[in-house]
């Protein structure tokens, strides 16, 4: 079956810093694939060159067999991407409900605003936020934001999802909560993207893992063979200790 996202030779430089270099990955319809790499190893940037948050230096992405990469991000996230971001960007003032109904209506099947408030309800019961839907953004703890931003994401109704290290930070009892509604969105049919440095959770949710470094993917696989592989063990203890 053919991929669901192709990437190829996907690059991008910060003035001398190569951040993604040369960075290609296919993705299957359904799969839940892992993302993962030491600290500055291009996982948040390749994330951002797939959204179009960020313009590829080089390099093509066919999502759904279009290429995607020098589209805006408003027309990637109508052709069915949705993410959450590393650093959270809910909008502040605005309640709890509106945030998810903006996903709504610029997402992948777009409606009007009453309808979008109405999708809202069960995505925020269903991130844990159902009693607090009037409340303004701004009175979210950053983990609750951060639940905030994955309803945003699905009121989208995406056919792919990224997530950047949405799992961090949470306590041992949050976090079993967070893989298992990973789970569930995944068994909707939403192919996933995670970046994540909670290797129990990738090992938990995701049949194939790729990992990057300095830009570059150095091994995939399923997630045992890919940590095991020497280059990743390498490149997460540094050079000095391998
Ligand atoms: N906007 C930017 N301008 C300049 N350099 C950047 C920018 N964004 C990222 N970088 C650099 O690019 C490299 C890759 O960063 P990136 O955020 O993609 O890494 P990451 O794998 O997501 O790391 P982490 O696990 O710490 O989130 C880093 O060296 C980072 O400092
Ligand atoms: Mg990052």
């Amino acid at each position: 079956m053919a991929a669901l996202i192709e990437i190829s030779g996907l690059s991008k430089a910060f003035g001398g810093l190569r951040a993604v270099d040369g960075f290609s990955a296919s993705i299957g319809r359904g799969e839940v694939v892992g993302l993962v790499g030491p600290n500055g190893s291009g996982k948040t940037t390749a994330l951002n060159l797939i959204t179009g948050n960020l313009p590829a230096d080089d390099g093509i992405i066919r999502f759904n067999g279009r290429r995607i990469e020098a589209m805006p991000a408003h027309r990637i996230t109508r052709a069915g991407i949705a993410r959450t971001f590393q650093l959270v960007r809910v909008m502040p003032s605005m309640t709890i409900a509106e945030n998810v109904a903006v996903g709504a209506i610029f997402g992948a099947a777009p409606c009007r605003p009453a309808e979008a408030m109405a999708r809202a309800v069960p995505l925020l019961a269903r991130v844990g936020l159902g009693a607090r839907a009037h409340q303004p953004a701004a009175s979210l703890t950053y983990i609750d934001q951060k639940r905030l931003e994955l309803a945003r994401a699905l009121a989208g109704r995406p056919s792919l999802l990224l997530l950047d290290e949405w799992l961090a930070g949470l306590n041992p009892t949050e976090l079993d909560e967070g893989i298992a509604l990973i789970r569930t969105i995944a068994r909707d049919g939403i192919t996933i993207i995670m970046v994540e440095h909670v290797m129990d959770a990738i090992r938990a949710l995701c049949g194939h893992c790729i990992v990057m470094n300095a830009g570059r993917k150095i091994a995939e696989g399923t997630p045992a063979e890919a940590l095991a592989d020497p280059a990743v063990v390498k490149a997460y203890l540094g050079d000095d200790d391998a």
